[in-house]
């Protein structure tokens, strides 16, 4: 490739979770520290950095149909078309076959490495094309420059990676080993974030609730006392984390639900199936009842707590009555919003090649009744929480004009109208629900 000249604006595109848009704001920031800008909306750019998931199915040809878009669409008049960078979970994966199948991408960057990204930036500025996919020992947290822009709502990524190895999961091959930031790094990013202005902050992890670490004291923690010294910090409101597994949940965070009101009364636990042998077939490493025995004891401390969870249809073997278990651990459990799933076959993972894999037209069905008993779940619990007065959070305006949309402390979407601003804590009576939002009415706004 001819050198070109160093790019002067960039854009980030995520895909993915929101580990994925934790490290695209850092990947911003990182580039702004560059002196690049960032492109405006509609405005194409002279560096596109593609930050992909591969989670499901389709990953890669969403990838190679994006760069086919990005060189249609973003074709100068001289003939020069933007440096693309492919970074993500698909770049770790398919790093080698990107750069074989796609000779306009010029950089591959896994995620673990893209601190690296100003270096590699150098050196396709002289016409090279760069991989770099290592896992390097060295944590890229330490390299990046510091927090620039945050919202009221910040992600901070405190654990990294997996080694749960379920047996459908990509995450474990493309993320590497169960990572903690230190407690020190992450206090201190915290302090930056709620300077800023965040009034709530999410602590993410592939597996939030394993993160460890030695607190100021020296004395070994667990996500609950990284939890407990945040509530510390004066201005910041909110407190939340996902995503957790069951195996990880601890006595102690469980209790921390029920004593630090700054943790908000959400938990996101995936369970996946209610079938024990399904469960089994997954390595999930728990069965269905010690999931209940959780629930039970977290709704003991906290019996407003709303649930969340993901779920796979269509495992391979499973028959419809290990599926009609997952419905009848839905019905039980009640859950306040979910997110499910057909079983996508992952090049590598053991469940690709089982026997038993499950015809397409099978997982539609399944997945359509599941979703329809998800939404009469979480219909059922917005209905319980109508009445109540509540703290939300305005993120967004609504669609009609003078409507707001914002976050209650049960993750609902509340909408509501009247005097607020983005980023305003206000306080609403929720007077209607549905099953994806409820309607809010607008009490106090401390702000304003
Ligand atoms: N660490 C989290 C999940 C991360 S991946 C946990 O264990 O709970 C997010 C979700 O994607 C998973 O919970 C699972 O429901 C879904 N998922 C992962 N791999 C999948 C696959 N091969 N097919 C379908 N869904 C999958
Ligand atoms: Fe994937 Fe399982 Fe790890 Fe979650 S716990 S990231 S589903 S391997
Ligand atoms: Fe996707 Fe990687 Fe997140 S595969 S779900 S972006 S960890």
């Amino acid at each position: 490739m001819p050198p070109s000249p160093p790019p002067q604006t960039y854009r980030v595109k995520n895909f993915g979770c929101q580990m994925n848009v934790y490290d695209g704001e850092r990947m911003s920031e990182l580039l702004a520290d560059q002196g690049m800008n960032a492109a405006a909306d509609g405005e194409d750019a002279d560096l596109v950095v593609l930050n992909t998931c591969h989670i499901r199915e389709k990953a890669v040809d969403k990838v190679y149909s994006d760069i086919g878009r990005i060189l249609k669409d973003w074709g100068r008049e001289d003939g020069s078309v933007p440096l693309i960078a492919v970074a993500g979970c698909v770049a770790q994966a398919e790093g080698d076959e990107i750069m074989a199948r796609a000779p306009s991408v010029r950089m591959v960057v896994g995620p673990q490495a893209y601190h690296r990204l100003p270096a590699m930036l150098a050196e396709a500025a002289l016409g090279k094309r760069v991989t770099d996919t290592d896992m390097p020992a060295e944590t890229k947290f330490d390299a990046l420059p510091r927090r620039r822009k945050v919202g009221a709502s910040a992600f901070l990524t405190v654990q990294e990676g997996c080694d749960k190895f379920c047996t459908y999961c990509v995450v474990p091959y493309t993320r590497g080993a169960e990572v903690s930031r230190p407690f020190a790094s992450l206090i201190d990013e915290a302090k930056r974030l709620v300077d800023m202005g965040a009034i709530e902050i999410t602590l993410l992890g592939q597996n939030v609730n394993a993160w460890t670490g030695d607190d100021d004291k020296g004395r070994a923690q667990g996500l609950d006392g990284l939890i407990r010294a945040l509530a510390e910090l004066a201005d910041l409101s909110r407190i939340r984390y996902m995503t957790s597994h069951p195996s990880d949940m601890s006595d102690g965070l469980i209790a921390a639900h029920g004593e630090v009101t700054k943790l908000m009364p959400f938990l996101h636990l995936p369970v996946q199936s209610g079938s024990d042998r399904v469960l089994a077939a997954m390595n999930r490493n728990h069965k269905v009842a010690g999931y209940l025995r959780l629930m039970e004891r977290v709704r003991a401390v906290r019996p407003d707590i709303a649930l969340s969870g993901d779920f796979i249809v269509g495992f391979p073997g499973e028959t419809e009555a290990e599926f009609a278990e997952t419905l009848q651990l839905v019905e039980s459990l009640g859950y306040a919003q979910a997110f499910s799933f057909k079983y996508s076959p992952r090049p590598g993972t053991p469940a690709a090649s089982m026997d038993g894999q499950i015809a397409p037209e099978v997982m539609d069905e399944r997945l359509q009744r599941l979703q329809a008993a998800l939404q009469r779940s979480s219909l059922a619990f917005n209905q319980t929480t109508v009445g109540r007065t509540c703290e939300v959070l305005v993120e967004r305006h609504g669609r009609k004009p003078g409507q707001w949309l914002g976050k209650s402390p049960w993750l609902q979407s509340v909408y509501f109208e009247g005097e607020a601003a983005l980023g305003d804590l206000v306080t609403a009576e929720l007077l209607e629900a549905g099953p994806n939002s409820l309607r809010g009415g607008l009490l106090a706004n401390a702000a304003s």
